[in-house]
């Protein structure tokens, strides 16, 4: 398995995936599949391109590695929020490759990126009802936050803001 930073080139992998995501997953996102299925291909192709280099927003594929086989494996979005806030959106897993290891993956390569800016934590938010991706977050060392602008953000549609630090200390 493989996760590497998207380039402009998989603008329709990044479609494909995150179609998939929302089709499979409707409940644990914010964004409707019918939305994102009426993106124009420019849209995906300038959301590729953008996410590609630089420090202020990058997508994270997975893939199995194997050219053979239908290969795509899960994704992740990640945006820089200045001074030091890395945000995660858009989490997923194929379910068929579940708890193999793939989301400490991504969540380690969105990490990596960070660092190389200097960010301090991650930052994303959970659906309350979302059982499976809570205790994945949780044990992978994100704790909730309990209380300020992006717990409370979260509350209004009924998600929990959760936080990992990733910075190193001076
Ligand atoms: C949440 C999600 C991304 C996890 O991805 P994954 O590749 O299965 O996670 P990993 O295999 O890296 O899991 C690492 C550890 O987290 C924990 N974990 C992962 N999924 C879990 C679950 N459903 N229930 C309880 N613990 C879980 C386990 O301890 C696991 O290690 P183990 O399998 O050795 O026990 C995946 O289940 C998913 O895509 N869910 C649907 C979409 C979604 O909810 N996205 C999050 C939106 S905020």
């Amino acid at each position: 398995m493989e996760v590497r930073r998207i380039t402009p080139a998989d603008w329709h992998l990044l479609r494909e995936l995150r179609l998939a995501s929302l089709r499979d997953a409707p409940e644990a996102f914010g964004q409707r599949y019918e939305q994102a299925a009426a993106e124009q291909e420019s849209e995906w192709r300038s959301a590729a391109r953008a996410s590609s280099s630089g420090d202020r927003r990058a997508w994270f594929l997975a893939r199995t590695g194997d050219a053979a086989a239908a290969d795509a494996l899960g994704l992740v979005q990640a945006r820089r929020r200045p001074p030091s806030d890395c945000l995660v959106f858009s989490m997923w897993v194929a379910p068929a490759a579940r708890r193999g290891g793939v989301g400490v993956a991504l969540i380690d390569a969105v990490a990596e990126w960070a660092r190389s800016w200097g960010a301090q934590r991650i930052v994303l938010w959970v659906f309350g009802a979302n059982e499976g991706a809570l205790r994945f977050y949780e044990r992978i060392g994100f704790r909730v936050v309990p209380e300020g602008p992006d717990a409370e953000s979260g509350r209004a549609f009924g998600a929990l803001a959760m936080e990992l630090p990733i910075g190193h200390p001076a």
